[in-house]
């Protein structure tokens, strides 16, 4: 029998994206209320390149937070830097220095929301940054996607294995990689495998979607994100590893906010939003894998593990009662569509 309740230990979201301005100010509450903390990505406008940028941007995260009522202990956001072809190794040797940053994030130029200052040529133009990296012991977490044309859209991933992941790992092999929101067979295989430090992290739509989810009954742009939900034997292997007893997978909801206007429109925008049901939404993947007991070491225990952070007090209770996804949430002046927005899922978070 499954039980009807489930007392999880505080968990983390190592993938979010918050935005800035009166947008964080919109979700920031969304993601606190769920989880205690989360590694924040840096894809603004500009990107979040320096130490200093991280800093003050942190100081922005407090203070939606406090604005929300929510205070400072209660939720801690884990800074990161954009890697860009510029980046110099001092910053990285003072992000080292401080507890400010956690880790770097690549995004390869032109593959994803706001990654036009994303790297052209990872080893060719950032050695001396991932030299230091490996030395201070900084994560690298990557946009595993090949970005040429013509590369077909749903090759990326697999194709970034051979032609990036595997030479960056074999110069720097003692580099710490995290390979985000996981999308294929193809990445599970090579991270469940693969020698020295390395992990993953898998969203809920990944979990629970595959591609024909984006065209049922026409085209549904709140399925699209990047990378692109994929055929039915990588959901299969993206789910057998998120609930296997492997250290290396854990949660990175990759939750990413376009207002609706943005997404149901001739050239929508890239990105699901999860963060206002995000455990409601794995608890679901879980349950149907007859996995729920499993969600635990996923969501709370493997993401500290791999960072060297310790594991959170105190705990979140979900409890076996339907839970109806909102159609839309205000988004500043606008507002959002969340993931399976109208659906009824079997998990409500207390
Ligand atoms: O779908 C996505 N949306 N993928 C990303 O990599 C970026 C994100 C965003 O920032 O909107
Ligand atoms: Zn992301």
């Amino acid at each position: 029998m499954t039980p009807n309740t489930l007392t999880l230990t505080r968990p983390d979201d190592w993938h979010i994206h918050l935005r800035d301005g009166e947008a964080m100010q919109a979700i920031v509450g969304h993601t606190a209320r769920q989880f205690a903390r989360a590694i924040i990505m840096p894809n603004l406008k500009p990107p979040v390149t320096t130490v200093a940028l991280a800093q003050a941007y942190r100081g922005r995260i407090e203070q939606a937070l406090s604005a929300c009522g929510i205070s400072k202990t209660s939720f801690t956001p884990l800074m990161t830097l954009y890697l860009t072809d510029n980046t110099e190794p001092d910053e990285i040797k003072r992000a080292g220095e401080t507890e400010d940053v956690v880790a770097l994030k690549l995004y390869p130029a032109g593959a994803t929301t706001n990654s036009d200052a994303g790297v052209t040529d990872l080893l060719g133009k950032c050695s001396k940054v991932l030299e230091m990296m490996q030395r201070v012991g900084m994560p690298l977490l990557m946009h595993g996607e090949v970005t040429d044309p013509e590369t077909d859209v749903f090759d990326r991933e697999a194709l970034f294995i051979d032609r990036v992941m595997i030479p960056l790992r074999k110069s720097f092999p003692e580099l710490k990689v995290v390979f985000e929101h996981l999308t294929t067979k193809d990445g599970v295989d090579y991270v469940r495998e693969a020698a020295g430090p390395i992990a993953a992290t898998i969203t809920a739509q990944h979990l629970l979607y595959n591609r024909n989810e984006i065209f049922k009954g026409g085209i549904r742009p709140h399925f699209y994100c990047l990378p692109i939900l994929k055929r039915e034997v990588h959901r299969q292997a993206l789910v057998e590893a998120a609930t296997s007893d492997s250290p290396r997978f854990f949660l990175g909801s990759d939750s990413a906010p376009h207002a609706k206007g943005l997404k149901e429109n001739a050239c929508g925008c890239a990105g699901c939003y999860t963060a206002v049901h995000a455990l409601e939404l794995y608890a679901t993947a879980f349950e149907r894998a007859n996995k729920i007991e499993r969600l635990e070491a996923f969501a709370s225990f493997r993401g500290p593990d791999f960072y060297g952070l310790p594991r959170n007090k105190g705990v979140i209770t979900l409890t076996r009662e339907p839970y109806v996804v909102p159609l839309e949430v205000p988004y500043g002046s606008e507002t959002l569509v969340p993931l399976a927005a109208g659906e009824t899922l079997p998990w409500r978070m207390v």
